[in-house]
């Protein structure tokens, strides 16, 4: 092994021989430069591990940069890859889903053998609504394994998800549906956060009234609350699952490596959400490779991802990476302390969860109730950690190493984004840490980090980060926008991808995520644009104008302040400001919710009319505003 280095700066944590020896790249240095050397065979040797229709014919056609294709001309299903194949083997009785309801009082388990049931029961009865091959689906539903099932059934007929997050309210599953054209919902009656109800279908009923595409709604009971059924158009799944057609088999649709498996909707720096699209052939290789390596999983492992399904992480690493390695994925419908702060702690000892893959606001907020929560729990089975989702602060860090991973786990920090479908920047079991570095990049991959002009910066310098390699989980485009896909990524530092991340790199090689450099706030982990806040701002009486910007939060990372300026006649006081962050947890949704509003007779712009957030930013940080010659007036 010619890792570890001893002489590296800084804190630097090395894996144990323990570690080593159970991992199965030992020798991280050696692989990393055999797969740079020619990424596309590292890739191509990885999609031969996988089940094809028909293999491919080119493995990288790159000849229309930046619509890069994989796999080109081959044939697969992801469905396939995740769920058919264990059928052959042993894995057909192996546990593939173990689900617990947020109150404990219920769990359901699912075999690979039974999940294939239910996803082609779901399959069957989407098909019976009428979709097709192509067509889209939107998906609105909290954490139950139905979520699951439906993304499977979606793909293993061909239909695109589009999976909206629960936690989305009117606004954002209104403009989602309208963009994606979907013709059918699925969604479920409700569903509970800390004990509260959250009204998934009422929200659906209310945002659909602008979407004429919706045909159908299938409605997954889970709280049985009472909710409005409209004959013709809305349909229980119960109801659905007795029907004849819902039984029986369901052939698995053979696509094109090329064939859209969904879309993802996120946000960006200005206008509209994002709608990133990824597909079956290169997204299968992608999140399968990596999951393999860098959480190293294998049969013995119990893999729990506390992200929700709606996210990219839930897409690539609940959903699609675990199932395709073929390992137990744990799926639970709560949050991290209801009722109690030791309610994960609780589930990993129950479950003897192996991996356990969150983010560091979760860390953050657990830490606070202190260590005697975990010290309650038998955590012996764990032997990994994951962080993902912004920049994990060394505090809390080390506080996940040293009272949860009890000095034993490595914590593998994966830096990556919905365009990239799978990690990017990551350490896997062997490579040496430094809390708060997502290290270095994985196999295959090279980073630069430029200034504006696109030279690269010096050693610890900061800058924009870029990635230099196709990769074959990247997007291929923004569906129905692929000028905006060529824009948003491709334009400002030709040839190369363009994060959106600013990053530094130190003299050992190791990445540094600073955060986004554009109009992003990462909240708790979850990305929301300023453009989202402000136009649900907007729809209030009394806003006239408004900007968004995110500011350093002790536990969610960053927070939403806002700063309003009324229209005539409404005037400033503590109750509006309640009533203004209430009208935005309601449109958009709960984490949208603002943390201040802030009165302003007058936004800085410049003198093209943009707002200038840099200058909000420093203003509200009580910071030096900085150059304002651009400023209008
Ligand atoms: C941030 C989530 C630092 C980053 C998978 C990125 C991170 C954005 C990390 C993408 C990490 C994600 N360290 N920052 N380990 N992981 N980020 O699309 O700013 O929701 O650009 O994907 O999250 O967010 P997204």
């Amino acid at each position: 092994m010619s890792n570890p280095k001893p002489e590296m700066e800084g804190d630097v944590y090395f894996p144990s021989h323990e570690v080593i020896s159970q991992t199965r790249i030992k020798d991280w240095d050696k692989t990393s430069k055999e797969a740079l050397k020619d990424p596309a065979k590292f890739w191509e040797n990885e999609a031969n591990e996988l089940e094809w229709f028909k293999k491919w014919d080119k493995v990288l056609d790159d000849s229309d940069k930046p619509f890069f294709k994989w796999f080109v001309g081959a044939k697969t299903n992801i469905t396939h890859n995740a769920v058919d194949r264990h059928l052959k083997t042993y894995r057909k009785n192996k546990l593939a889903l173990i689900w617990e309801s947020e109150d404990g009082k219920q769990d359901r388990t699912f075999s690979y053998y039974s999940l294939n049931r239910e996803v082609s029961r779901m399959a069957n009865i989407i098909k019976a609504m009428g979709i097709r091959k192509g067509e889209r689906v939107t998906i609105y539903m909290g954490r139950v394994p139905e979520i699951v099932f439906a993304m499977l059934a979606c793909a293993k007929i061909g239909a695109i998800h589009s999976v909206v997050f629960g936690g989305f309210s009117v606004d954002a599953l209104q403009g989602r549906i309208a963009d994606s054209e979907s013709k059918l919902v699925i969604t479920c009656d409700g569903s509970y956060q800390n004990g509260k109800l959250v009204e998934l279908k009422r929200i659906v009923d209310e945002s659909i009234k602008h979407c004429p595409s919706v045909e159908n709604i299938i409605v997954i009971k889970r709280t049985g609350h009472d909710v409005p059924m409209e004959a013709g158009r809305d349909h229980w799944y119960h109801d659905l699952c007795s029907l004849p057609i819902a039984n029986g088999k369901c052939a698995t649709e053979v696509m094109d490596a090329e064939d859209p498996l969904f879309i993802l909707y996120t946000s960006g720096s200005t206008g509209k959400p994002k709608a990133i699209l990824h597909t079956h052939g290169g997204y299968m290789v992608g999140t399968y490779s990596t999951l393999k390596y860098v959480f190293d999983v294998n049969d013995e492992d119990r893999f729990w991802c506390t992200a929700d399904p709606g996210w990219i992480t839930g897409h690539s690493y609940i959903v699609y990476g675990p199932l395709i390695n073929g390992s137990t994925v744990f799926l639970f419908e709560g949050g991290p302390s209801f009722p109690y702060p030791n309610r994960w702690w609780q589930l990993i000892e129950k479950y003897g969860i192996t991996i356990f893959y969150t983010a560091p606001t979760a860390i953050r907020g657990l830490m606070r109730f202190g260590d005697a929560w975990p010290n309650k729990h038998d955590l012996s089975s764990l032997r990994l950690l994951g962080s993902v989702g912004e920049p994990i602060n060394p505090e809390a860090w080390k506080w996940f190493f040293h009272v949860i991973g009890k000095e034993k786990c490595p914590i593998i920090d994966t830096w990556w984004q919905t365009e990239t479908g799978s990690f990017m920047i990551t350490p896997t079991p062997v490579v040496p840490l430094k809390p708060g570095s997502a290290t270095r990049p994985f196999f295959g991959q090279e980073v630069e980090i430029v200034d504006e002009d696109g030279n690269q910066v010096e050693t610890d310098a900061e800058g924009y980060l870029l990635l230099k390699n196709p990769w074959p989980a990247m997007l291929r485009t923004i569906y129905g926008d692929p000028d905006r896909y060529v824009k948003s990524y491709w334009s400002k530092f030709p040839g190369k991808y363009m994060t959106g991340d600013s990053a530094r790199r130190d003299k050992d090689g190791y990445i540094w995520i600073i955060g986004r450099v554009d109009d992003v706030i990462k909240v708790s982990g979850h990305r929301l644009g300023t453009a989202e806040i402000e136009s649900a701002l907007i729809t209030h009486p009394a806003v006239a104008e408004s900007a968004a910007i995110g500011l350093p939060h002790e536990i969610k990372g960053q927070a939403i302040y806002c700063f309003v300026q009324l229209k005539p006649g409404f005037g400033q006081s503590e109750e509006l400001a309640e009533e203004l962050r209430q009208h935005v947890a309601q449109h958009l949704g709960p984490i949208a919710r603002p943390e201040e509003i802030n009165w302003i007779d007058k936004l800085p712009k410049t003198r093209s009319g943009k707002i200038m957030r840099r200058v909000l930013k420093a203003r509200a940080q009580g910071l030096p505003e900085g150059d304002l010659t651009t400023l209008e007036d």
